[in-house]
């Protein structure tokens, strides 16, 4: 078989995407030693690396007597062990049974595969047409076994990582610490761009300059958490978004992560992610292994829009699967903003009613409508309908909906249980507790424990007996608690039984459109994306706080993988009062819909939306499946097939310049917004930049939250 992307010679190895390159050896001794990840080299510059020698320093510890330059601590490697004189953070580490710690991994052996290599365990995996290398170290005194698996995506310019040990010894060791990936880099005047926050103000950006010592970013909370999304980007000081060089990392994982990225003495920077080592404890009996999730690594030097939109095409095509895959994404209608709790067959049947009016293609019925579920304190884990509220039955409701146009869809909260249920009343062992303890409670539930079987069998028989019997469409999976008793390996299994659940029930209903949500953005991760093709990003939808956060995801995710509604006003969570347009403005860049009740709107509103709506179908294959760019402060910009979509936010001042990218200098290009025609403009001038009141034909922006969206469309001609 013939590969085009992995190259070895010598033991020298080359990954190469369309734009990039992967480099390292293995060393005399056995040892893989990075040599560069970034930009495609020259021969010279190639030479130049190969040739570099690092030497012991000082007091560094030498690693064999037989070579008096060969120092592991003053080595760029592609893993860190412990024992033998690498004394930086380790990125694997493990325990046998007379306590010792040392491990040291060489090679033995390379295999180059087609795809990507399924997991053993539940774990998700990125997939599609990739090469894949594969590299066998051995420890000679324990027999433990790694593989490292490099995953090369030529035309998104990505590369994954991710390992497995196997204890080829005899006695059992324990394995206390193992990374997606490890690497160290040479690369100078780093700063390190992470994402966070907590409920309902997710996705801020930090911006960490790199200097000596060791920085971390990770998740304890059981999610992959609001507080610290798992994906990350370091950038060189001076690029920013249309210029200059940066690396993303991220993880295919949902649980408790960690990425650390130290600056140590000898200008390396180690750079490492995984899954949360700490309290991590697996014991591996003989030939047992364990399995990293995937890490995903993508760099460019042609600035962050760059590589956001590496990172989006990776995500579309390689992580996201299924019959939602490319495809369009329905506008959806969404209770729980219109009616919270208070759901009924009448209420739904009007809100319905006024919906398919104004075009909207997806219902979905949100918290509230099982027995017993008038608030927050009774009912998860029970599946049976509420009597009171659905007399006819929720059937009659799906079906009712459907005859009006609409696909129906319904909000679940799969892994949790009120102790106020019929489950924990028949199986309170099925809810993850603490002998002798009393329970401490997120939101007045527990969590079931998804590391036994008969919990994951509960589940799944009711979710899949519950969408066959309504003909759901779509599911909002919702997990609204954080994780307090299991840490360490314990949280990693109720992952890893949380992916066994959604293979399955994916599996059996292929065409269903599944939405994650955790309490809004706590699972806004690559994992979940590999069974939801959508995610809810916050349960803020005030518009001017999802501006931030939509332009903040978008570094590492796609549009069409970001939930976003047009809410009331005032907003529920800030009590700010936006204009409508504002709010569709705003949400047309995400997985849009809408959250509020239609029939509380004026008759002029509802003519809005529907002309909202008009607009949005006749252009959303470029709002979802665009090229993005960040522009200027807060816009938002699209472009395919030479129509481009940007919004601009009175925000960014009164009469803010219009810019667009990638437009055709000399082609002529209609201007539009959703509700005027504005004339005629040059791409040259387009992306030149004109203020907006030009654009407009008069004012720009009176006030601070007022929005547009504008449309350029080229004017094809028959010149030749
Ligand atoms: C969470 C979700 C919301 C909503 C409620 C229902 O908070 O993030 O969107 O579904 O649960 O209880």
């Amino acid at each position: 078989m013939t590969f085009s992307h992995i190259f070895e010679t010598n033991l020298l190895f080359e990954l190469k995407t369309d734009h990039t390159s992967y480099l390292f050896r293995i060393t005399r001794f056995g040892h893989p030693e990075h040599l560069h990840y970034g930009r495609i080299l020259s021969d010279a510059e190639k030479e130049e690396i190969l040739a570099r020698d690092h030497g012991t320093f000082g007091n560094t510890i030498l690693y064999d007597t037989e070579d008096d330059k060969y120092c592991l601590d003053n080595q760029p490697l592609e893993y860190g062990t412990e024992g033998r004189g690498d004394l930086r953070e380790p990125s694997l580490i493990i325990r046998t049974k007379d306590g010792s710690s040392t491990l040291d991994l060489l090679y033995v052996s390379h295999t180059v595969h087609k795809g990507t290599i399924p997991m053993k365990c539940s774990l998700p995996v990125s997939y599609g047409a990739a090469e894949t290398l594969e590299t066998v170290y051995r420890d000679p005194v324990t027999g433990a076994e790694l593989k490292e698996y490099y995953s090369v995506y030529p035309k998104e310019d990505v590369i994954t990582r991710r390992c497995v040990l196997t204890n080829g010894g005899d006695e059992e060791i324990s394995l206390r610490k193992m990374m997606s990936f490890s690497l160290d880099t040479t690369e100078k005047d780093l700063v390190w761009m992470t994402f966070g926050g907590h409920w309902a103000n997710e996705m801020n950006l930090t911006e960490r300059e790199i200097r000596a010592g060791t920085y971390v970013h990770s998740s304890r909370t059981g999610f992959s958490s609001s507080y610290a999304n798992p994906g990350s980007i370091l950038r060189k000081k001076d690029t920013n978004d249309r210029a200059g060089e940066a690396w993303g990392i991220n993880l295919v994982y949902s649980g408790n992560h960690y990425t650390s990225v130290s600056a140590g003495p000898f200008g390396f920077t180690r750079i490492m992610s995984g899954i949360l080592p700490e309290n991590f404890e697996q014991n591996l009996a003989a030939d047992e292994s364990f399995e990293t999730p995937e890490a995903v690594l993508c760099y460019t030097d042609q600035g962050l829009n760059d590589l956001s939109d590496r990172f989006h095409r990776f995500v579309v095509n390689h992580i996201v699967r299924g019959y939602y895959k490319g495809r369009i994404r329905p506008i959806l209608i969404n209770s729980w903003e219109s009616f919270y709790f208070d759901v009924n067959e009448k209420n739904l049947a009007e809100l319905a009613k006024t919906a398919a009016g104004l075009g909207i293609e997806l219902f979905v019925l949100d918290d509230g409508w099982f027995k017993n579920r008038n608030d927050d304190h009774a009912g998860l884990g029970d599946y049976e309908t509420d009597a009171r509220k659905f007399p006819h039955g929720l059937k009659t409701v799906a079906d009712q909906i459907r005859d009006l146009g609409m696909m129906f869809g319904i909000w679940i909260e799969p892994e949790a249980v009120n102790p106020d249920s019929d489950l924990y009343r028949a199986h309170p062992e099925y809810a993850m507790a603490e002998k002798d303890r009393k329970p401490v409670f997120g939101r007045n539930e527990l969590h079931l424990d998804l590391t036994k079987k008969e919990v994951r069998e509960y589940i799944k028989e009711n979710v899949c007996r519950l969408i066959q019997d309504l003909d759901a469409e779509y599911i909002k999976w919702d997990m609204n608690r954080q994780m307090s008793v299991y840490t360490g390996e314990k949280a990693h299994a109720y992952i890893l039984g949380l992916y066994e659940i959604l293979e399955e029930i994916t599996g059996r209903f292929p065409k269903l459109l599944l939405e994650s949500c955790a309490s809004g953005g706590n699972r806004f991760d690559l994992g979940m994306l590999c069974y939801s093709p959508q995610a809810w990003l916050s349960d803020n939808t005030d518009p001017i706080e999802r501006q931030r956060m939509q332009r903040n995801a978008g570094y590492l995710y796609p549009v069409s993988a970001m939930g976003a509604h047009a809410s009331a006003s005032p907003n529920h969570q800030t009590g700010r009062v936006t204009p409508l347009s504002t709010r569709f403005h705003t949400a047309v860049f995400g997985a849009f819909g809408y959250e509020l009740d239609l029939n509380r709107l004026s008759e002029e509103e509802r003519e809005e939306i529907r002309a909202e709506i008009r607009f949005y179908k006749k252009y959303r294959a470029v709002f979802q499946w665009g090229r993005s760019f960040r522009l200027a402060k807060n816009e938002f910009y699209k472009i395919r097939d030479g129509i481009a979509v940007c919004a601009v936010f009175g925000s960014a001042g009164d009469n803010p310049t219009v810019y667009a990218a990638e437009l055709e200098p000399d082609a002529e290009y209609r201007v539009s917004t959703d509700t005027e025609e504005c004339g005629v403009f040059t791409g040259k001038d387009l992306m030149n930049g004109v203020p907006c009141g030009t654009l407009r034909k008069g004012e720009a922006f009176t006030k601070k939250d007022d929005s547009v969206v504008f449309v350029f469309e080229k004017i094809f001609t028959d010149k030749v």
